[in-house]
C-alpha cells in the first residue's frame, strides 16, 4: 500500500478515522514551495558538510526540481495516507530518486521542519502585506489630494463637532495603516530566524551548520534554543495580532463608509463594480464590500484567539497540537491579502458630495469652537467664553437658526468684546484654514501631510 511512513514500530494500521484526524495535508499543502526550498537548502548543507555525498545532493536537487514543477502544474497526487506537506513530499522524492532520497531527512525531524516553512510563509506573507498596505496607504493619499479641500463636518459622538476636510479624514487611515505596516515589518524581525537544526527537540549528532541554512533561506539568524526552536509559535500569534489591528483599521473604516452611502447622509457613493443589488428590491445599491470587511474582521479576531488558546497548555517541546496553527493563519493571510486588494482598488472608486458634506457642516453649530476660541483672544477666559457661546448656542436652537444668522448687536448681547470680524470666524472655510499646525486639518497641513505620507511611500 502507498503510505505509512512509520508501519515497523505498529502492529496495526491506523484506523481511517484516524487518519483523516490527523492529517493535514489538505491545508498545509500550500507550504509545499516552503517546504521544499527548506529540504534543499538542508540537503545543500548536509552535502557541503560532508554528511550526504554531492552525488546525493544532485539527485535531491533533480528530484525536488521535478516535485515543485508537479505541484504548480496541477499534476501532484496528495495523499491522505501520507498525512501531510512533508511526508507527501518525501515519499514522492524517493520514489523519483531511491536512496538519496531517504538520506535527506538525516539531522532533521519535521518538527524542525514545519517550524521552517511556516516561517517561511509567514515571510513571504508579511512581505505581500507591507505591498497592499503601501497601495491603500497611496490609494487613500491619492484621494484626499482630491479633497484637500473639500469641507466636511467632523464628528464626536456621531454629533456635528468640528468643520474639516475630507482630505484630514482620510489621512488618519493612511496613518493607521502606516502604523499597521511598521507592526508587521517589526514582527518580520522575529519571524525570519531558523529553526532547522533543532531536529525534534534536542538537536542532532550530526555536524550541522545551521549558519549555512539560515544565510541560504534568507534568515537573519537562528533560534538560539532547540526546544523553543520547534514548540512556540507566538511570531506567528504576533503576526495574527498585526492583522487583526489591521482590521480593527478596515473596520472602522468600512462602517463609515456605510454610515457615509446611506441616502440619510449621502456623503459619497461607491461604484457599482464594489456594490451588490438585492434580490427582491429593485432600486437597491448595497455597500457589501464594507459591510464583509468588517464582518471578517470578527474572523480574523478569532483566529487571534484560537492561536493564543492552542499555546496556553502545552508543555514542551513540540505537540501535535501545533498542527491547528495553520488554518487560522492560513485564513487569517487570506482575508486579509483579499480585504487589502479590494480596499486599495474600492478607495479609487468612492466619489465625493461635498454639497451633501458642506450642508451637513453647516448644522450642528461646528464653528461653536471657533467663536469661543475668537472671544478668547479676545480677552475672555476660555470658560466664560465657553459660557457665552453655550447661551448664543441654545438662543439659535430656540430660533431654529445658525450662529452666523445672528446679527452682530444680537451677538454682543452675549459677549460684549464681539466685533464686526467676528462673521469671518464664523465660515466653514475660516474655521479648518485657522487649524494650521503640524497634525491639524487646515488644508495646508493637508496638503504638507500628503508630501510627507508620499515621500516616505517612495523611500
Ligand atoms: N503536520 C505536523 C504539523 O503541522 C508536522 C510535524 C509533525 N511532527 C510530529 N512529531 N508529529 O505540526
Amino acid at each position: 500500500k502507498k503510505g505509512e511512513a512509520w508501519s515497523a514500530r505498529f502492529s496495526e494500521p491506523v484506523s481511517d478515522l484516524v487518519k483523516r484526524y490527523t492529517a493535514s495535508v489538505f491545508f498545509d499543502n500550500r507550504l509545499a514551495k516552503a517546504d521544499i526550498q527548506g529540504s534543499l537548502a538542508h540537503a545543500e548543507m548536509l552535502a557541503a558538510q560532508g554528511i550526504i555525498s554531492a552525488a546525493d545532493h544532485a539527485e535531491i536537487v533533480r528530484g525536488m526540481t521535478q516535485i515543485g514543477q508537479e505541484i504548480e502544474a496541477g499534476k501532484f497526487e496528495w495523499l491522505l495516507d501520507l498525512e501531510d506537506v512533508h511526508l507527501n513530499i518525501e515519499k514522492r522524492l524517493t520514489e523519483l530518486v531511491g536512496d538519496a532520497g531517504k538520506r535527506l531527512h538525516t539531522g532533521r525531524s519535521r518538527n524542525d521542519q514545519v517550524a521552517t516553512d511556516i516561517r517561511l510563509y509567514v515571510r513571504s506573507a508579511i512581505d505581500d502585506i507591507g505591498v497592499l498596505l503601501a497601495a491603500l496607504r497611496g490609494a487613500l493619499t491619492d484621494l484626499a489630494e482630491q479633497h484637500a479641500d473639500t469641507i466636511m463636518p467632523g464628528f464626536t459622538h456621531m454629533q456635528v463637532a468640528q468643520p474639516i476636510t475630507f482630505g484630514h479624514h482620510m489621512l488618519a487611515y493612511v496613518e493607521m495603516f502606516g502604523r499597521d505596516a511598521e507592526r508587521m515589518a517589526d514582527c518580520r524581525k522575529r519571524v525570519n530566524r531558523l529553526p532547522l537544526g533543532a531536529a525534534a527537540l534536542a538537536g542532532t549528532t550530526f555536524p550541522i551548520d545551521r549558519l549555512r541554512v539560515a544565510k541560504t533561506l534568507g534568515f537573519d539568524d537562528v533560534c538560539h534554543n532547540s526546544l523553543d526552536a520547534v514548540s512556540d509559535r507566538d511570531f506567528a500569534i504576533e503576526f495574527c495580532a498585526a492583522a487583526a489591528l489591521v482590521m480593527t483599521h478596515i473596520s472602522r473604516m468600512s462602517e463609515e463608509l456605510v454610515i457615509w452611502m446611506s441616502p440619510r447622509v449621502g456623503f459619497i457613493d461607491i461604484a457599482d463594480r464594489f456594490c451588490t443589488g438585492s434580490s427582491i428590491m429593485p432600486q437597491k445599491k448595497n455597500p457589501d464590500v464594507p459591510e464583509l470587511a468588517r464582518g471578517k474582521t470578527g474572523r480574523v479576531y478569532g483566529h487571534l484567539m484560537g492561536l493564543l488558546t492552542l499555546m496556553k497548555g502545552q508543555p514542551l517541546a513540540y505537540n501535535k497540537d501545533n498542527q491547528e496553527d495553520k488554518e487560522p493563519l492560513f485564513d487569517t493571510v487570506d482575508t486579509l491579502v483579499d480585504t487589502l486588494r479590494i480596499f486599495a482598488d474600492m478607495a479609487g472608486g468612492i466619489s465625493v458630495k461635498p454639497e451633501a458634506m458642506r450642508a451637513a457642516a453647516l448644522q450642528g453649530y461646528a464653528t461653536a469652537t471657533d467663536l469661543a476660541d475668537y472671544l478668547v483672544k479676545k480677552g475672555l477666559p476660555f470658560r466664560d467664553a465657553h459660557e457665552a457661546v453655550a447661551r448664543a448656542v441654545r438662543a439659535c436652537v430656540d430660533a431654529g437658526c445658525d450662529l452666523a444668522d445672528l446679527s452682530l448687536e444680537q451677538l454682543q448681547a452675549f459677549s460684549p468684546l464681539t466685533g464686526a470680524d467676528v462673521f469671518e470666524v464664523l465660515t466653514l472655510e475660516g474655521s479648518v484654514a485657522a487649524r494650521d499646525h503640524v497634525g491639524g486639518t487646515a488644508p495646508r497641513q493637508v496638503r504638507a501631510a500628503i508630501a510627507r505620507v508620499r515621500a516616505q511611500l517612495a523611500g
